[in-house]
């Protein structure tokens, strides 16, 4: 695991275990082209067809991995986005309080979240304000709730059928459900609130990409990573409902960030919200099969899996247990072993921009943590962090 998550990334025309054409990806206009041409394929220059998660990093700085990934950091996960993701953000602040009324109600009402609006619509909003520094209005989140949501926003995994073969909106149905609303325009009204954005304005004109092209890239990355993630991390961490989330009756340390971290972490090797990762190793590999070493030839797709590896007793003390404090050191620091963000800890290949960890990494975890400590009740540390804002010393 840690070899692979830690060297280059050949991508393949695989995302995890799917297989990923040209033609189901999203453009800016019009329908998707008719090509069966593999997306790792094609050219960097095509901003249409250009999907991060498809493209190669070999740990060169000048390729399109590492250039295009370069512009996630330079705009929209830049010191400016880190601060707007912060509790001590206004708008942020006024997100995360308006969310508690309703989780209250629907809490004392003894109702569940999974199947409604409230937590995705956060999430949705949170993400934009954080990454492109936009507050979305109604028209404008009804337009981002039906292209990244697929229309219900009750499952985060409705929004990959934009992707994959076989899903809803491959094959003709361009229009989403009962809405009269196709696709093409809700992905060019997107792209056009992204070029506006404040998070892009001093984009620069000799970028690697041109600002359009840079914003239809994040179509997809947004509808995948940008917004699944951390929808279905919340929805983990709020439900309780599946093995492998925080217990029922756990205390959660809402006043320690460190530790409630350590709680996020833990129900992330339990049930990743990203469930792996896809390559084709340069080199033959050998795999123990059955007892049996198996070697395989080079360019054989080869699926990561964090959950089975996040549960793997030669490398997990009592795995199947909920054990966050005990486990520190593998969940978080200089000697963390943590897959689920596709890094082994802050391990990656080469550095931030030609390494493959989840850039968001760190803004999701603001996001998880502010989410845990509003809703059940955050006390002395969090109250400072108010104080120190409000009165800068
Ligand atoms: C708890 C929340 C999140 C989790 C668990 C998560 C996890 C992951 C994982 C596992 C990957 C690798 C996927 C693969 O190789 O197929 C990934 C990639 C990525 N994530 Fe996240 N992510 C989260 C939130 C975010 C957020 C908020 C953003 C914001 C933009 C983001 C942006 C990305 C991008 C751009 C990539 C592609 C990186 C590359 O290929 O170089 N993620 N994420």
């Amino acid at each position: 695991m840690e070899r692979c998550l830690t060297g280059p990334m050949v991508r393949g025309t695989h995302l995890h275990s799917y297989y990923l054409l040209r033609d189901v990806l999203p453009t800016s206009s019009g329908p998707p082209a008719a090509s069966q041409r593999a997306v790792g394929q094609c050219p960097f220059a095509k901003g249409d067809d250009t999907f991060l998660l498809s493209l190669d990093s070999l740990g060169e700085p000048d390729e399109p991995h590492a250039l295009l990934r370069g512009l996630m950091f330079d705009y929209l996960l830049d010191d400016a986005a880190a601060a707007r993701a912060a509790m001590s953000d206004a708008n942020t602040r006024a997100l995360l309080t308006k969310f508690k009324a309703a989780y209250e109600q629907q809490r004392a009402a003894g109702e569940s979240l999974w199947s409604d609006r409230e937590l995705p619509e956060l999430v949705l909003r949170w993400v934009h304000y954080a990454l492109f520094g936009v507050l979305l209005d109604s028209a404008q989140y009804e337009t981002l709730r039906l292209l990244y949501l697929a229309g219900d926003g009750s499952s985060p995994s409705g929004t990959k059928y934009h992707f994959f073969p076989g899903g809803g909106l491959v094959g003709g149905r361009e229009t989403v459900a009962g809405t009269g609303r196709r696709m093409s325009e809700l992905r060019a009204a997107a792209v056009e609130l992204y070029v506006r954005s404040p998070g892009l304005r001093d984009y620069r004109d000799d970028a690697p990409l041109g600002k359009r092209d840079f914003c239809v890239a994040m179509l997809s990355i947004m509808t995948l990573a940008g917004i699944a993630g951390p929808l279905s991390a919340a929805q983990g961490l709020l439900k309780g409902q599946w093995h492998g989330e925080v217990p029922d009756g756990f205390p959660l340390p809402v006043d320690d960030r460190d530790k409630l971290r350590l709680v996020v972490l833990e129900s992330q090797r339990l049930r990743p919200s990203v469930f792996g990762t896809a390559l084709e190793p340069r080199t033959p590999f050998t795999l123990q099969i059955g007892g049996a070493a198996v070697t395989f030839p080079p360019g054989t797709p080869l699926v990561l899996n964090y959950r089975t590896a996040g549960t793997q007793e030669s490398v997990w003390h009592k795995p199947r247990h909920f054990l966050p404090y005990e486990r520190a050191a593998q969940l978080w620091g200089p000697q963390s072993s943590f897959w689920a963000f596709n890094s082994a800890g802050d391990k990656t290949g080469g550095d931030l921009r030609t390494g493959r960890m989840c850039p968001g990494r760190d803004l999701a975890l603001t996001f998880l943590l502010d989410l845990l400590q509003v809703l059940h009740g955050a006390g002395r540390e969090l109250k400072f962090r108010f104080l120190f804002f409000f009165f800068p010393l």
